[in-house]
């Protein structure tokens, strides 16, 4: 090939790239390099440097359906919304591996987004029931597994705005677990653990399961253990607040816990466990989680502080290859922030340094095998 002319093939290359990384983060063009800048101004109106950001705040609220009570919400919203498209702008060179940008999240504070819509409350200590996970043989493992493939995950849910993550990943380990022990897989409600598990450590105050106000996986399987199961999701269907009075009614349990346990900060016992026993309940810190829109999350830096409960339902050896990087594995996650949600409602993150301490707080549950299942 003519040297000139791939020097210009990789000058329209690099243009490309340079305008799609500008279509998720225009507003922050005065951070960029002047090559930016320039597509930028040969683009956009140079005299109105914020036209980027109301166009792609326009088309966030006509996609999310979104609409504020008044000119000033609208206009405060705005100001969050610039702000997000820059910190997705940040989080996108941190985080090369993953798309970042606009999401049903994007006009809300990282603080108003955590109070929303995480909910998990972190624990010292593990209820008297729990206990670590026996040590697994790890030669044989797949180097792929997904138990979306197996029929072990229900579609993905919607927690909506109550930080009830904690329920969510609960039901989703006793669903797989339910399923492994009686073949059948059943949706199970994440509303009798906001209104009636109010589990706690009478030794820490403050600690216990509260509803939309957060919980934990561990103290949950202990309630579910204690109060018999968990009823079907269409018996106690789902409503996202939390001022209801408990309506659990025993005689309707569709599946109940044997035991759990906690697994080691080990990946291949993670993975281990995971094909033996079904999906995990995994904690993580979802501070990426607000601006991904897809690929394989792998932050440089990312905070371990524990604050998002989430399903752990298989994992990939080396299904990406970034630009000049080596192919990575990574953990697939079921999410519970609806379908139109990152990938169809699923997370991918890099598996091999517990990044956003997802290999810090794993718990696998088996279920009761019921007398339908024989
Ligand atoms: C449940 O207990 C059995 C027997 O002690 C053990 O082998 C199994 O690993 C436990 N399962 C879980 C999920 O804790």
């Amino acid at each position: 090939m003519d040297p000139r002319f791939s020097l210009f093939f990789l000058f329209v290359v690099v243009a490309a790239a340079a305008t799609t990384l500008m279509d998720e983060v225009d507003d922050s063009a005065s951070e960029s390099g002047p090559f930016i800048r320039q597509v930028v101004d040969g683009s956009e109106n140079v005299n109105n440097p914020r036209l980027g950001a109301e166009h792609h705040f326009e088309l966030f609220k006509r996609r999310f359906g979104k609409s504020y009570k008044s000119q000033e919400e609208h206009d405060r919203r705005f100001k969050v919304f610039r702000a997000n498209l820059r910190r997705a702008h940040r989080h996108q060179s941190l985080d090369p591996s993953a798309t970042h940008g606009v999401t049903q999240f994007s006009d809300l504070t990282p603080s108003e987004f955590r109070r929303s819509f995480l909910g998990l409350r972190s624990r010292l200590r593990l209820p008297s029931d729990a206990s670590n996970a026996p040590i697994l043989p790890t030669e044989d493992l797949p180097t792929d597994f997904d138990w979306r493939d197996h029929g072990a995950v229900t579609a993905v849910k919607n927690q909506g705005s109550c930080g009830s993550c904690w329920s969510f990943s609960t039901t989703g380990a006793l669903e797989g677990a339910n399923f492994l022990a009686t073949g059948k897989l059943v949706s199970l409600s994440e509303q009798q653990l906001v209104d009636c598990d109010h589990e706690c450590d009478p030794e820490e105050p403050g600690s216990c399961d509260s509803g939309c106000n957060g919980g934990l996986m561990n103290s949950a399987f202990e309630y579910t253990l204690k109060a018999g199961g968990l009823m079907r999701e269409e018996d106690y269907p789902y409503t996202g607040t939390d001022r209801a009075t408990c309506k659990f009614d025993k005689s309707k349990i569709a599946a109940s816990v044997s035991n759990f346990s906690v697994i080691s900060l080990d990946e291949d016992q993670i993975a281990a466990n995971l094909v033996k026993n079904g999906p995990l309940a995994v904690a993580i810190n979802a501070v990426f989680m607000q601006t991904y829109v897809g690929g394989v999350s792998c932050p440089y830096i990312c905070s371990k502080r524990l604050d998002h409960g989430v399903l752990l339902v298989g994992y990939g050896s080396a299904g990406y290859a970034p630009v000049r990087m080596k192919e990575k594995p990574y953990w697939i996650i079921k999410n519970s922030w609806g379908e139109n949600w990152g990938e169809n409602g699923f997370y991918k993150i890099c598996r091999g340094r517990n990044i956003c301490g997802v290999d810090s707080m794993v718990s696998t549950v088996a279920a009761v095998q019921t007398a339908t299942s024989q």
